[in-house]
């Protein structure tokens, strides 16, 4: 028994491991930036579609703003919110600055993967 358990397990991650590389890094990164979104704290304030908490709900968002804005945001909100009127509408209606979440550009890709495959998979 327990040896047909481990032969299942390894033809689950061999399975596994074709299919992430077979989707190109799309699929993998999304998973990414879906870690990112529970670890580095940002469901503290946000959730994807659960509703507001102390920010904005975040679905939709890769339909409201360009993968540009996006990028520009993540990377340094404080920036952005002295230039930038939809964030500081936002920053309006909150009530709060969002902090800097110190993310590497990677982290920052790996997010917006993931806010945009959310976005494709529920409308
Ligand atoms: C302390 C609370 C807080 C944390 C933590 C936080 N945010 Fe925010 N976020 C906000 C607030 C508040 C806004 C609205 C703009 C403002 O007031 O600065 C916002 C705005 C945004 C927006 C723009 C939403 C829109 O409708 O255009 C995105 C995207 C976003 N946050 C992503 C993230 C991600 C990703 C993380 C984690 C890495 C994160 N936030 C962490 C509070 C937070």
């Amino acid at each position: 028994m327990k040896k047909i358990m481990l032969v299942a397990s390894i033809f689950g991650s061999l399975v596994f491991a074709v299919y992430a590389s077979g989707n190109g890094g799309e699929q993998a990164l999304a998973k990414k930036g879906g870690d990112l979104f529970a670890t580095k704290g940002c469901t503290a304030c946000h959730t994807i579609g659960k509703g507001k908490l102390v920010g904005p709900d975040l679905k939709g968002v890769t339909k409201a703003m360009t993968t540009k804005w996006l990028e520009a945001w993540l990377k340094d909100p404080s920036k952005m919110l002295k230039t930038d009127k939809h964030a500081q509408a936002l920053q309006k209606e909150y009530g709060l600055p969002m902090p800097n979440q110190n993310l590497t550009d990677e982290d920052i890709h790996a997010l917006i993967s993931f806010f945009k495959a959310n976005d494709q998979a529920k409308k």
